[in-house]
Protein backbone atom coordinates (compact mmCIF):
# COMPACT_ATOMS: atom_id res chain seq x y z
CA UNK A 1 0.00 0.00 0.00
CA UNK A 2 1.24 3.90 -0.52
CA UNK A 3 1.52 4.80 3.13
CA UNK A 4 2.44 8.46 4.59
CA UNK A 5 3.27 8.60 8.17
CA UNK A 6 3.17 12.44 9.57
CA UNK A 7 5.97 12.63 12.25
CA UNK A 8 9.19 10.52 12.23
CA UNK A 9 9.38 10.07 16.19
CA UNK A 10 9.61 7.22 18.22
CA UNK A 11 5.68 5.93 17.13
CA UNK A 12 6.41 7.49 13.49
CA UNK A 13 9.60 6.37 12.66
CA UNK A 14 8.80 2.96 14.25
CA UNK A 15 6.19 2.53 12.20
CA UNK A 16 7.70 3.96 8.68
CA UNK A 17 10.58 1.28 9.26
CA UNK A 18 8.09 -1.32 10.32
CA UNK A 19 5.92 -0.87 7.26
CA UNK A 20 8.56 -0.71 4.79
CA UNK A 21 10.19 -3.44 5.66
CA UNK A 22 6.40 -5.08 5.35
CA UNK A 23 6.97 -4.28 1.75
CA UNK A 24 4.51 -0.88 1.89
CA UNK A 25 5.52 1.85 -0.01
CA UNK A 26 5.99 4.50 2.76
CA UNK A 27 6.85 7.99 3.12
CA UNK A 28 7.23 9.91 6.03
CA UNK A 29 7.24 13.77 6.67
CA UNK A 30 8.48 15.74 9.80
CA UNK A 31 8.96 19.50 10.59
CA UNK A 32 12.32 18.78 12.38
CA UNK A 33 14.72 19.64 9.98
CA UNK A 34 17.32 17.92 11.95
CA UNK A 35 16.08 14.73 12.03
CA UNK A 36 15.47 14.85 8.30
CA UNK A 37 18.96 15.18 7.56
CA UNK A 38 19.84 12.55 9.90
CA UNK A 39 17.31 10.45 7.99
CA UNK A 40 18.45 11.23 4.79
CA UNK A 41 22.31 10.09 5.73
CA UNK A 42 20.58 6.96 6.69
CA UNK A 43 20.97 7.98 10.89
CA UNK A 44 18.18 7.05 13.56
CA UNK A 45 17.44 10.40 15.45
CA UNK A 46 16.17 8.40 18.40
CA UNK A 47 17.94 5.51 19.94
CA UNK A 48 15.86 2.72 20.28
CA UNK A 49 17.31 -1.10 20.00
CA UNK A 50 17.29 -2.51 16.23
CA UNK A 51 16.11 0.75 14.22
CA UNK A 52 19.30 1.62 13.14
CA UNK A 53 19.24 -2.18 11.17
CA UNK A 54 16.21 -1.39 9.74
CA UNK A 55 16.95 1.94 8.84
CA UNK A 56 20.18 0.57 7.28
CA UNK A 57 17.85 -2.33 5.35
CA UNK A 58 15.03 -0.57 4.33
CA UNK A 59 15.89 3.29 4.99
CA UNK A 60 16.72 4.09 1.49
CA UNK A 61 13.12 3.26 0.04
CA UNK A 62 11.54 5.37 2.37
CA UNK A 63 11.22 9.03 1.24
CA UNK A 64 11.50 11.41 4.14
CA UNK A 65 10.31 14.87 3.29
CA UNK A 66 9.54 17.94 5.19
CA UNK A 67 6.68 18.65 2.12
CA UNK A 68 3.20 17.25 2.59
CA UNK A 69 2.76 18.49 -0.97
CA UNK A 70 4.94 15.61 -1.97
CA UNK A 71 3.64 12.60 -0.09
CA UNK A 72 -0.26 13.23 0.25
CA UNK A 73 -1.93 13.33 -3.03
CA UNK A 74 -0.52 9.53 -4.32
CA UNK A 75 -0.72 8.26 -0.62
CA UNK A 76 -4.21 5.36 0.29
CA UNK A 77 -3.62 5.38 3.60
CA UNK A 78 -2.10 8.55 5.92
CA UNK A 79 -1.07 8.62 9.65
CA UNK A 80 -0.75 10.72 12.15
CA UNK A 81 1.98 10.07 14.39
CA UNK A 82 2.98 13.79 15.64
CA UNK A 83 3.33 14.77 19.64
CA UNK A 84 0.68 15.38 21.86
CA UNK A 85 2.29 17.10 24.55
CA UNK A 86 0.42 18.04 27.58
CA UNK A 87 -0.51 21.67 28.33
CA UNK A 88 0.03 23.60 31.56
CA UNK A 89 -3.30 22.05 32.84
CA UNK A 90 -2.43 18.84 31.94
CA UNK A 91 -4.99 18.07 29.55
CA UNK A 92 -3.23 17.05 26.03
CA UNK A 93 -2.55 19.84 23.24
CA UNK A 94 -3.71 18.37 20.11
CA UNK A 95 -2.14 21.06 17.88
CA UNK A 96 0.03 19.22 15.74
CA UNK A 97 -2.31 16.81 15.20
CA UNK A 98 -4.62 19.43 14.03
CA UNK A 99 -1.68 21.13 12.16
CA UNK A 100 -1.34 17.85 10.11
CA UNK A 101 -4.46 17.07 9.43
CA UNK A 102 -5.05 20.47 7.46
CA UNK A 103 -2.09 20.37 5.38
CA UNK A 104 -3.61 16.79 4.59
CA UNK A 105 -6.70 18.16 3.73
CA UNK A 106 -4.91 20.86 2.05
CA UNK A 107 -3.13 18.68 -0.43
CA UNK A 108 -5.80 15.45 -1.00
CA UNK A 109 -6.95 14.91 -4.59
CA UNK A 110 -10.51 15.41 -4.53
CA UNK A 111 -11.30 12.54 -7.01
CA UNK A 112 -9.55 10.21 -4.69
CA UNK A 113 -10.40 8.08 -1.34
CA UNK A 114 -7.90 8.12 1.39
CA UNK A 115 -7.85 6.81 4.99
CA UNK A 116 -6.62 8.70 7.53
CA UNK A 117 -5.49 7.10 10.57
CA UNK A 118 -5.15 9.11 13.89
CA UNK A 119 -2.11 7.00 15.46
CA UNK A 120 -1.26 9.34 18.27
CA UNK A 121 -2.60 9.41 21.61
CA UNK A 122 -5.51 12.02 21.75
CA UNK A 123 -8.68 12.70 23.71
CA UNK A 124 -11.49 11.18 23.74
CA UNK A 125 -13.37 13.09 20.88
CA UNK A 126 -10.37 14.24 18.63
CA UNK A 127 -11.69 12.04 16.03
CA UNK A 128 -14.41 14.36 15.34
CA UNK A 129 -12.56 17.39 15.54
CA UNK A 130 -10.07 16.62 13.08
CA UNK A 131 -12.91 14.99 10.81
CA UNK A 132 -13.76 19.04 11.33
CA UNK A 133 -10.57 20.73 10.73
CA UNK A 134 -10.37 18.87 6.71
CA UNK A 135 -13.71 19.74 6.17
CA UNK A 136 -13.32 23.23 6.82
CA UNK A 137 -10.15 22.48 4.63
CA UNK A 138 -12.63 20.91 2.14
CA UNK A 139 -15.03 23.76 2.26
CA UNK A 140 -12.04 26.31 1.89
CA UNK A 141 -10.65 24.47 -0.99
CA UNK A 142 -14.35 24.06 -2.41
CA UNK A 143 -13.82 20.47 -2.80
CA UNK A 144 -15.97 17.73 -1.61
CA UNK A 145 -13.21 15.28 -0.56
CA UNK A 146 -12.98 11.79 0.51
CA UNK A 147 -11.47 11.06 3.90
CA UNK A 148 -12.39 8.40 5.76
CA UNK A 149 -10.87 9.41 9.87
CA UNK A 150 -9.22 6.28 12.11
CA UNK A 151 -8.53 6.49 15.42
CA UNK A 152 -5.48 3.27 15.74
CA UNK A 153 -3.77 3.58 18.90
CA UNK A 154 -0.26 2.88 19.62
CA UNK A 155 0.86 0.27 22.33
CA UNK A 156 4.83 0.85 21.40
CA UNK A 157 6.93 0.73 24.75
CA UNK A 158 10.00 2.36 24.30
CA UNK A 159 13.13 -0.07 24.23
CA UNK A 160 11.17 -2.78 22.85
CA UNK A 161 9.20 -0.39 20.04
CA UNK A 162 10.19 -2.95 17.55
CA UNK A 163 9.12 -5.71 19.18
CA UNK A 164 6.12 -4.11 19.65
CA UNK A 165 5.53 -3.55 16.16
CA UNK A 166 6.25 -7.01 14.87
CA UNK A 167 4.74 -9.35 17.31
CA UNK A 168 1.73 -7.40 18.77
CA UNK A 169 -0.55 -8.02 21.29
CA UNK A 170 -3.24 -6.83 19.69
CA UNK A 171 -4.56 -3.98 17.12
CA UNK A 172 -7.18 -1.79 17.85
CA UNK A 173 -9.37 0.21 14.93
CA UNK A 174 -11.99 2.94 15.75
CA UNK A 175 -13.64 3.32 12.40
CA UNK A 176 -17.53 3.78 11.28
CA UNK A 177 -16.83 2.93 8.00
CA UNK A 178 -16.29 -0.60 6.94
CA UNK A 179 -13.90 0.58 3.78
CA UNK A 180 -11.37 2.46 6.16
CA UNK A 181 -11.49 -1.14 8.25
CA UNK A 182 -10.28 -2.84 5.46
CA UNK A 183 -7.57 -0.55 4.22
CA UNK A 184 -6.02 -1.31 7.69
CA UNK A 185 -6.96 -4.75 7.58
CA UNK A 186 -4.72 -4.94 4.61
CA UNK A 187 -2.26 -2.51 6.09
CA UNK A 188 -1.34 -4.38 9.12
CA UNK A 189 -1.96 -8.54 6.56
CA UNK A 190 1.45 -9.74 7.11
CA UNK A 191 1.37 -8.99 11.14
CA UNK A 192 -2.27 -10.37 11.45
CA UNK A 193 -1.14 -13.15 9.71
CA UNK A 194 2.86 -13.68 10.78
CA UNK A 195 3.56 -14.21 6.99
CA UNK A 196 6.80 -12.05 6.90
CA UNK A 197 10.23 -13.61 7.32
CA UNK A 198 11.29 -11.97 10.50
CA UNK A 199 14.17 -9.72 11.15
CA UNK A 200 17.65 -11.87 12.40
CA UNK A 201 18.00 -10.13 15.14
CA UNK A 202 14.70 -10.23 16.29
CA UNK A 203 13.06 -13.96 15.78
CA UNK A 204 9.34 -14.31 16.49
CA UNK A 205 8.74 -15.39 19.92
CA UNK A 206 7.62 -19.28 20.27
CA UNK A 207 4.90 -19.11 22.31
CA UNK A 208 3.74 -16.18 19.98
CA UNK A 209 -0.13 -16.37 18.65
CA UNK A 210 -1.14 -14.04 15.86
CA UNK A 211 -2.72 -10.86 17.00
CA UNK A 212 -6.28 -10.12 16.83
CA UNK A 213 -7.32 -6.60 15.28
CA UNK A 214 -10.40 -5.39 17.49
CA UNK A 215 -12.73 -3.07 15.86
CA UNK A 216 -14.72 -0.76 18.00
CA UNK A 217 -16.27 3.03 17.21
CA UNK A 218 -13.22 5.61 17.26
CA UNK A 219 -14.11 7.37 20.76
CA UNK A 220 -13.89 3.80 21.90
CA UNK A 221 -10.17 3.13 20.50
CA UNK A 222 -9.63 6.32 21.70
CA UNK A 223 -10.33 5.49 25.13
CA UNK A 224 -8.41 2.21 25.32
CA UNK A 225 -5.18 4.08 24.69
CA UNK A 226 -5.83 5.94 28.15
CA UNK A 227 -7.68 3.31 30.14
CA UNK A 228 -4.22 0.71 28.92
CA UNK A 229 -1.96 3.22 30.17
CA UNK A 230 -3.50 4.16 33.10
CA UNK A 231 -3.84 0.48 34.46
CA UNK A 232 -0.86 0.16 33.74
CA UNK A 233 0.55 3.44 35.49
CA UNK A 234 -1.30 2.18 38.71
CA UNK A 235 -0.66 -1.16 38.68
CA UNK A 236 3.02 0.44 39.00
CA UNK A 237 1.60 2.68 41.75
CA UNK A 238 0.23 0.17 43.85
CA UNK A 239 2.84 -1.89 44.54
CA UNK A 240 5.10 0.95 45.32
CA UNK A 241 2.49 2.11 48.14
CA UNK A 242 2.74 -1.43 49.21
CA UNK A 243 6.18 -1.29 49.22
CA UNK A 244 6.22 1.96 51.16
CA UNK A 245 3.94 0.07 53.46
CA UNK A 246 6.62 -2.90 53.68
CA UNK A 247 9.12 -0.84 54.84
CA UNK A 248 7.25 0.33 58.15
CA UNK A 249 6.37 -3.04 59.10
CA UNK A 250 9.65 -4.77 57.93
CA UNK A 251 7.91 -6.89 54.86
CA UNK A 252 9.72 -7.31 51.48
CA UNK A 253 8.07 -5.92 48.67
CA UNK A 254 9.92 -8.05 45.73
CA UNK A 255 8.59 -11.03 47.88
CA UNK A 256 5.13 -9.40 48.35
CA UNK A 257 5.42 -8.91 44.42
CA UNK A 258 6.27 -12.73 43.65
CA UNK A 259 3.56 -13.97 46.10
CA UNK A 260 0.27 -12.03 44.43
CA UNK A 261 1.64 -12.11 41.09
CA UNK A 262 1.26 -15.78 40.64
CA UNK A 263 -1.97 -15.84 41.13
CA UNK A 264 -3.37 -15.41 37.53
CA UNK A 265 -5.33 -12.85 37.86
CA UNK A 266 -2.79 -10.44 38.88
CA UNK A 267 0.15 -11.56 37.12
CA UNK A 268 4.25 -10.71 37.81
CA UNK A 269 4.19 -8.00 34.69
CA UNK A 270 4.03 -4.30 36.12
CA UNK A 271 4.80 -5.15 39.52
CA UNK A 272 8.10 -4.32 40.33
CA UNK A 273 8.26 -1.34 42.95
CA UNK A 274 10.91 1.45 42.58
CA UNK A 275 11.38 4.97 41.61
CA UNK A 276 7.99 4.65 39.71
CA UNK A 277 7.33 5.61 36.08
CA UNK A 278 7.97 8.35 33.84
CA UNK A 279 8.54 8.97 29.90
CA UNK A 280 6.28 10.61 27.46
CA UNK A 281 3.20 8.22 28.09
CA UNK A 282 2.05 7.50 31.63
CA UNK A 283 2.77 10.81 33.14
CA UNK A 284 0.59 12.49 30.36
CA UNK A 285 -1.79 10.33 29.52
CA UNK A 286 -2.87 9.73 33.06
CA UNK A 287 -3.10 13.91 33.43
CA UNK A 288 -5.00 14.31 29.65
CA UNK A 289 -7.68 11.46 31.06
CA UNK A 290 -8.02 13.53 34.09
CA UNK A 291 -7.99 16.41 32.08
CA UNK A 292 -10.90 14.42 30.12
CA UNK A 293 -12.75 13.58 32.89
CA UNK A 294 -12.64 16.98 34.50
CA UNK A 295 -14.39 18.69 31.00
CA UNK A 296 -17.13 15.86 31.82
CA UNK A 297 -17.85 16.90 35.29
CA UNK A 298 -16.78 13.63 36.65
CA UNK A 299 -14.10 12.46 39.05
CA UNK A 300 -11.51 9.48 39.06
CA UNK A 301 -9.84 9.42 42.39
CA UNK A 302 -8.07 5.81 41.47
CA UNK A 303 -6.06 7.80 38.71
CA UNK A 304 -5.41 11.02 41.09
CA UNK A 305 -4.20 8.78 43.23
CA UNK A 306 -1.80 6.39 41.26
CA UNK A 307 -0.07 9.80 40.25
CA UNK A 308 0.23 11.37 43.72
CA UNK A 309 1.64 7.86 44.77
CA UNK A 310 4.02 8.12 41.49
CA UNK A 311 5.88 11.51 42.10
CA UNK A 312 5.90 10.90 46.14
CA UNK A 313 8.49 8.38 45.09
CA UNK A 314 11.12 11.06 43.63
CA UNK A 315 10.84 12.49 46.88
CA UNK A 316 11.24 10.01 48.80
CA UNK A 317 14.67 8.63 47.64
CA UNK A 318 16.00 12.43 48.20
CA UNK A 319 14.46 11.71 51.61
CA UNK A 320 16.40 8.36 52.01
CA UNK A 321 19.56 10.47 51.64
CA UNK A 322 18.82 12.95 53.44
CA UNK A 323 17.93 10.02 56.28
CA UNK A 324 21.24 8.56 56.35
CA UNK A 325 23.58 11.52 55.06
CA UNK A 326 21.72 13.99 57.59
CA UNK A 327 22.39 16.74 55.39
CA UNK A 328 22.72 16.84 51.63
CA UNK A 329 24.60 20.57 51.73
CA UNK A 330 28.23 19.59 50.05
CA UNK A 331 27.68 15.83 49.74
CA UNK A 332 29.03 14.15 46.88
CA UNK A 333 26.61 11.94 44.90
CA UNK A 334 26.81 9.69 41.62
CA UNK A 335 23.36 8.83 39.82
CA UNK A 336 23.28 5.26 37.77
CA UNK A 337 20.71 5.93 34.85
CA UNK A 338 19.16 9.01 33.41
CA UNK A 339 16.71 7.52 30.63
CA UNK A 340 12.77 7.49 32.15
CA UNK A 341 13.84 3.55 31.57
CA UNK A 342 16.46 1.19 29.90
CA UNK A 343 17.14 0.81 26.28
CA UNK A 344 15.82 4.47 25.57
CA UNK A 345 17.83 8.06 25.17
CA UNK A 346 14.66 9.64 26.11
CA UNK A 347 14.42 11.74 29.47
CA UNK A 348 11.11 13.40 29.14
CA UNK A 349 9.59 13.02 32.48
CA UNK A 350 12.10 11.02 33.59
CA UNK A 351 12.69 10.78 37.83
CA UNK A 352 16.17 11.52 37.54
CA UNK A 353 15.69 15.12 36.32
CA UNK A 354 13.60 15.46 39.85
CA UNK A 355 15.84 13.69 42.19
CA UNK A 356 18.87 15.58 40.15
CA UNK A 357 17.22 19.24 40.62
CA UNK A 358 16.29 18.22 44.11
CA UNK A 359 19.69 17.34 45.61
CA UNK A 360 21.23 20.37 43.36
CA UNK A 361 19.07 22.52 45.11
CA UNK A 362 19.92 21.47 48.69
CA UNK A 363 23.24 21.92 47.76
CA UNK A 364 24.49 18.40 46.74
CA UNK A 365 27.16 18.26 44.11
CA UNK A 366 25.85 15.34 41.71
CA UNK A 367 27.56 13.54 39.43
CA UNK A 368 25.56 11.48 36.81
CA UNK A 369 26.02 8.63 34.40
CA UNK A 370 23.98 6.80 31.10
CA UNK A 371 25.15 4.60 28.77
CA UNK A 372 22.56 6.88 26.24
CA UNK A 373 21.01 9.58 27.67
CA UNK A 374 23.17 11.98 28.87
CA UNK A 375 23.37 14.11 25.74
CA UNK A 376 19.36 14.77 25.96
CA UNK A 377 20.26 15.28 29.07
CA UNK A 378 22.99 18.01 28.86
CA UNK A 379 20.21 20.03 26.75
CA UNK A 380 17.66 20.05 29.02
CA UNK A 381 19.58 20.22 32.58
CA UNK A 382 22.08 23.33 31.15
CA UNK A 383 21.07 25.69 33.99
CA UNK A 384 22.35 23.55 37.21
CA UNK A 385 26.05 22.26 37.60
CA UNK A 386 26.25 18.75 37.28
CA UNK A 387 29.19 16.52 36.17
CA UNK A 388 28.71 14.09 33.50
CA UNK A 389 31.60 11.34 33.37
CA UNK A 390 31.35 8.59 30.72
CA UNK A 391 33.23 5.73 32.42
CA UNK A 392 30.44 4.16 35.44
CA UNK A 393 33.19 3.74 37.87
CA UNK A 394 34.01 7.58 37.88
CA UNK A 395 30.89 8.21 39.66
CA UNK A 396 32.20 6.20 42.96
CA UNK A 397 35.51 8.79 43.31
CA UNK A 398 35.00 10.38 46.78
CA UNK A 399 31.37 9.92 46.89
CA UNK A 400 29.04 10.06 49.40
CA UNK A 401 26.33 8.04 48.03
CA UNK A 402 25.28 6.61 44.55
CA UNK A 403 21.28 6.32 43.52
CA UNK A 404 20.55 3.79 40.83
CA UNK A 405 17.83 5.46 39.00
CA UNK A 406 17.71 3.66 35.89
CA UNK A 407 18.25 -0.07 35.65
CA UNK A 408 20.05 -0.57 32.54
CA UNK A 409 21.66 -3.89 32.00
CA UNK A 410 25.01 -2.84 32.55
CA UNK A 411 24.55 -2.03 36.13
CA UNK A 412 23.19 -5.17 36.78
CA UNK A 413 26.70 -6.32 35.87
CA UNK A 414 28.57 -3.64 37.97
CA UNK A 415 31.91 -4.55 40.52
CA UNK A 416 30.12 -3.30 43.86
CA UNK A 417 33.09 -4.18 45.63
CA UNK A 418 35.05 -1.61 43.68
CA UNK A 419 32.33 0.66 43.42
CA UNK A 420 32.56 0.76 47.23
CA UNK A 421 36.09 1.20 48.11
CA UNK A 422 36.53 4.46 45.67
CA UNK A 423 33.48 5.71 48.07
CA UNK A 424 34.02 8.07 51.25
CA UNK A 425 30.81 6.55 52.57
CA UNK A 426 29.80 3.57 50.51
CA UNK A 427 26.01 3.92 50.72
CA UNK A 428 24.23 2.36 48.07
CA UNK A 429 20.08 4.00 46.77
CA UNK A 430 18.89 1.09 45.20
CA UNK A 431 15.57 2.70 43.72
CA UNK A 432 14.97 0.19 41.40
CA UNK A 433 15.79 -3.10 43.35
CA UNK A 434 18.12 -4.17 41.04
CA UNK A 435 20.47 -5.60 43.22
CA UNK A 436 20.94 -8.24 45.93
CA UNK A 437 21.06 -6.61 49.62
CA UNK A 438 22.98 -9.53 50.99
CA UNK A 439 25.25 -8.79 47.86
CA UNK A 440 25.76 -5.54 48.12
CA UNK A 441 26.28 -5.68 51.82
CA UNK A 442 28.88 -8.03 51.68
CA UNK A 443 30.51 -5.65 48.92
CA UNK A 444 30.76 -3.21 51.73
CA UNK A 445 27.74 -0.96 50.92
CA UNK A 446 25.41 0.07 53.35
CA UNK A 447 22.28 -1.14 50.73
CA UNK A 448 19.15 0.96 50.91
CA UNK A 449 16.44 -0.41 48.61
CA UNK A 450 12.79 0.60 47.75
CA UNK A 451 9.94 -1.45 49.99
CA UNK A 452 12.32 -3.97 51.60
N1 LIG B 1 6.80 7.32 22.60
C1 LIG B 1 6.04 6.31 22.99
O1 LIG B 1 6.46 5.38 23.67
C2 LIG B 1 4.59 6.28 22.55
C3 LIG B 1 3.88 5.08 22.65
C4 LIG B 1 2.55 5.06 22.26
C5 LIG B 1 1.93 6.21 21.82
N2 LIG B 1 2.64 7.38 21.76
C6 LIG B 1 1.97 8.58 21.26
O2 LIG B 1 2.35 8.77 19.90
C7 LIG B 1 2.46 10.16 19.60
C8 LIG B 1 3.86 10.47 19.11
O3 LIG B 1 4.77 10.19 20.17
P1 LIG B 1 6.35 10.20 19.93
O4 LIG B 1 6.95 9.73 21.20
O5 LIG B 1 6.65 9.48 18.66
O6 LIG B 1 6.59 11.76 19.74
P2 LIG B 1 7.93 12.51 19.27
O7 LIG B 1 7.91 13.81 19.95
O8 LIG B 1 9.10 11.59 19.44
O9 LIG B 1 7.73 12.70 17.70
C9 LIG B 1 6.74 13.52 17.15
C10 LIG B 1 7.28 14.03 15.79
O10 LIG B 1 6.23 14.72 15.11
C11 LIG B 1 6.81 15.84 14.43
N3 LIG B 1 5.74 16.80 14.15
C12 LIG B 1 5.00 17.53 15.03
N4 LIG B 1 4.11 18.27 14.38
C13 LIG B 1 4.25 18.01 13.06
C14 LIG B 1 3.59 18.47 11.89
N5 LIG B 1 2.58 19.33 11.95
N6 LIG B 1 4.02 18.00 10.72
C15 LIG B 1 5.04 17.13 10.63
N7 LIG B 1 5.68 16.63 11.71
C16 LIG B 1 5.29 17.08 12.89
C17 LIG B 1 7.86 16.33 15.40
O11 LIG B 1 8.82 17.14 14.73
C18 LIG B 1 8.43 15.02 15.92
O12 LIG B 1 9.53 14.56 15.15
C19 LIG B 1 2.07 10.89 20.89
O13 LIG B 1 0.70 11.19 20.84
C20 LIG B 1 2.34 9.86 21.96
O14 LIG B 1 1.55 10.06 23.11
C21 LIG B 1 3.96 7.43 22.10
Amino acid sequence: MKVTIIGTGYVGLTTAVVLAYLNHDVAAVDKDNNKLNLLHTGESPIHEPGIQDLIDNVGHTIRFTSRFDEVVPDAELIMIAVGTPPKKSGEADTRHVEDAAKEVAQFCDPDKHYTLVIKSTVPIGTNRRVAEVVNEVFSQRKIQGDVSITSNPEFLQEGLALQGAFYPDRIVVGANSDNAIEALRRLYKPILEQTFDPPSWLPRPPSYHLPPMMTTDPNSAEMIKYAANTFLALKISFINEIAGLCEEVEADVTEVARGIGLDSRIGHRFLRAGLGWGGSCYPKDTAALLGVAAQAGYEMPITAAARTVNFQQRKRIVEKLRAVLKTLHGKRIGILGLAFKPNTDDIREAPSLDIIRQLVAEGAKVTVHDPIAMPNTHKLLHDIQINFVEDVYQLSYNADALVLVTEWELYHRLELRKLAKQMKTPILIDGRNVFSPQEARSAGFHYIGIGR
